[in-house]
């Protein structure tokens, strides 16, 4: 039976992240190959064209090159740290234990929204070292469920924007706090494009959009927010564009990759601490 769903706001945007990766993965190029996330597509009750905004078909590369670059630092990860912690955090129904494989030994945490946990669970199966926590992740209960003596990868695709500055501060303060070390992977865009996000806030909202909050000024960011953490390394998703298998879509990417306002407008991080 296909699981009937009505989301709005800030949940409602997982389910066009899974689109889109569900989307571009039926291509025979595809970038992702994110089989997971079509599967679970065709088990969801639910108009997901509405979803879609004006000119948006492009984002679907956008979506998987930004996924498969934390994946591919999620693999690298592992492989160094074959015993750790994974806090998948504003997971939404995103396969990313699944497409991954999970090795045995590390301990993956899917966390996101109750109602979104709720859906996850009759969509994903269990399996050993893998689990799924129902809170926000500006709560603090939720990190008493977690093993400290490992090392931990946290990953926030997706989130970031969505949660206040102070929020986020709040947040990884508590991770360094808790936890002797790892690294961050995450996802962020430029201050003009979260101011822009604002002031089409009711155009989005018409949609069931909110806006962003949080903006990444530059790589050191993160650093001045909470000194434990030290930059590794970013990459702007228009840098990939040589990845993407439709012409008008690469052409496009390689034009915006030339000019640093519309190259460095979003991008992945990752962090040390
Ligand atoms: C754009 S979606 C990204 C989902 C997933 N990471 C992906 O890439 O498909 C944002 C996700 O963050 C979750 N989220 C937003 N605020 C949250 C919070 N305070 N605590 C936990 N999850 C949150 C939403 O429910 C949603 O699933």
């Amino acid at each position: 039976m296909r699981e009937k769903i009505d989301f709005t706001g800030v949940e409602q945007t997982m389910l066009a992240t899974l689109y889109l990766r569900a989307w571009e993965s039926r291509s025979k190029d595809s970038i992702l190959r994110d089989h997971v996330a079509a599967g679970v597509v065709d088990r969801i009750d639910y108009d997901f064209g509405k979803l879609m905004l004006r000119g948006g078909a492009g984002n679907r590369f956008m979506l998987a090159l930004r996924s498969k670059q934390l994946d591919d630092w999620t693999a690298d990860f592992l492989r160094r740290h074959p015993d750790s912690v994974v806090l998948h955090l504003g997971c939404g129904l995103d396969s990313r234990a699944f497409r991954l494989g999970l090795p045995v030994g590390v301990r993956w945490f899917d966390v996101d929204l109750p109602d979104v946990i709720d859906l996850r669970r009759k969509l994903y199966p269990e399996l050993d070292g893998y689990r799924t926590i129902g809170s926000s992740v500006t709560e603090t209960r939720w990190l008493d469920e977690i093993p400290t003596e490992y090392p931990v990868l946290v990953i926030a695709e997706g989130l970031l924007m969505y949660l206040t500055e102070n929020e986020n501060k709040r947040l990884l303060q508590q991770l360094t706090d808790r936890f002797s070390g790892g690294e961050l992977l995450f996802d962020g865009f430029a201050p003009w494009v979260v101011r822009l996000t604002q002031r089409m806030s009711k155009r989005l909202a018409r949609k069931g959009y909110p806006s962003y909050w949080t903006a990444i000024r530059d790589r050191r960011e993160i650093e001045r927010w909470n000194p434990r953490f030290r930059y590794l390394e970013d990459v702007p998703f228009a840098s990939l564009y040589a990845k993407i298998p439709v012409r008008v879509y690469r052409v496009t990417y390689r034009l915006m990759n030339m000019i640093p306002a519309s190259r460095d407008f979003y991008r992945m991080f990752r962090f040390g601490f």
